[in-house]
């Protein structure tokens, strides 16, 4: 456990943007986490960092970069039907749905090939394919950066929503590192095949249906329209999918008649952002240094310009949307600026 300055952090996040930390330090047990906390310089904020996938940033940040590389999954408990899995923090999020896979555990496949760590996954409630994080999530351990103390919280008490929990608001977000998560999975699958075009490419697949073959076909799925980072430098969707109530809808649809929207259950409606965008004209246009992508509009790339082209990329897009339609789309990432990270 070594602190090191002045540290480029262009390797540490998919968007590529290329700044630095003024310290910074990997953490692979969780004694080097108390230790660092102790010896971390005081005066100066903290930013955790697990993959980087879902952080904007904006410029060289002026405090001590915490990034959680804490390994280690083990299944703590079972029964006939199920298996508790708990995996550290700085566990790579696939490596974990590999872990399960292999062992014929059925619960995350949809959610393969989703960048980022396990600990980052509850803060925002990863989700994709019909399926998210909550739906098999147990419980979480978090240590206070301020203090040192641990928690548990279970899954109430994360209050997940789409794309959110309480770690993303002001009482958690930034002071919290997630240690490990407790995952409960079933031993016989129970698939979700309803979304998009996974039924159309299981029965081209014409074979049994595993949790292999379910992870098989999200990952072909997810590589047509999801850009490599390491290619093509992003941060997975940028924006949220906007919801929106009855009236506004009937608005948007004066302008937009075909927009594409899916009912909730509480009566509102979410609707598509990158179809939004896209009609717009906003695919596969560039603006200084970040460009929307050719194949999904939801996700901009870093041509040059970094976090900030990206996020003034961003912006116009949301102007546009707003002189539009009257609505504001949310972006989906953390933006971190010079001290701080940015709430949104
Ligand atoms: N669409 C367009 N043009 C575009 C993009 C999308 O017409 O440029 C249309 C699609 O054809 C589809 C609809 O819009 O009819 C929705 O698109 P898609 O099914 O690709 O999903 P999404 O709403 O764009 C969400 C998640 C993704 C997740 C996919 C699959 C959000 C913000 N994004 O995208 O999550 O992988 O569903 O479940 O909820 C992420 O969070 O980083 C992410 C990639």
């Amino acid at each position: 456990m070594k602190f090191t300055q002045g540290v480029s952090l262009k390797g540490n996040n998919t968007l590529a943007s290329d700044v630095k930390a003024a310290y910074f330090v990997s953490i692979s047990r969780e004694v080097d986490l108390l230790r660092a906390l102790k010896e971390r310089p005081l005066a100066l904020p903290c930013l955790v960092m697990g993959g980087g996938s879902n952080i904007v940033l904006t410029s060289d940040f002026d405090g001590v970069v915490l990034h959680n590389a804490i390994q280690g999954i083990e299944l703590i408990r079972e029964d006939e039907r199920y298996v508790w899995v708990r995996s550290a923090g700085g566990v790579e999020w696939h490596a974990l749905v590999q872990w399960a896979i292999r062992r014929g555990f059925s619960g995350v496949e949809n959610l393969s090939l989703i960048p980022g760590t396990v600990g980052a996954a509850p803060i925002q409630n990863i989700g994709a394919y019909g399926v998210e994080l909550c739906d098999v999530f147990v419980s979480l351990e978090a240590i206070e950066i301020a203090t040192g103390r641990r928690i548990s919280r279970d899954v109430d008490m994360c209050e997940f929503a789409y794309r959110h929990s309480v770690f993303k608001t002001e009482e958690y977000a930034g002071k919290w590192i997630i240690v490990s998560v407790t995952l409960k999975l079933q031993k016989t699958p129970r698939y979700v095949t309803g979304y998009g075009e996974i039924e159309a490419e299981l029965a081209a697949r014409k074979e049994e249906l595993t949790p292999q073959l379910m992870s098989d076909v999200i990952v072909s799925i997810r590589q047509r329209k999801l850009p490599d980072p390491s290619v093509l430098p992003n941060c997975g969707s940028f924006f949220k999918n906007p919801i929106v109530d009855k009236f506004e809808l009937a608005k948007i649809k004066g302008t937009l008649p075909g927009v594409i929207n899916y009912p909730l259950d509480d009566g509102r409606y979410k609707l598509a952002a990158g179809w939004i965008i896209d009609q717009l004209g906003w695919k596969g246009r560039e603006f200084e240094g970040a460009k929307v992508h050719d194949k999904q509009a939801l996700v901009l790339i870093n041509q040059g310009g970094g976090g900030k082209a990206v996020v003034n990329l961003s912006r116009k897009i949301n102007e546009d949307v707003f002189a539009m339609l009257g609505i504001y789309l949310e972006p989906e990432p953390q933006f971190v600026g010079r001290k701080t990270t940015v709430l949104l």
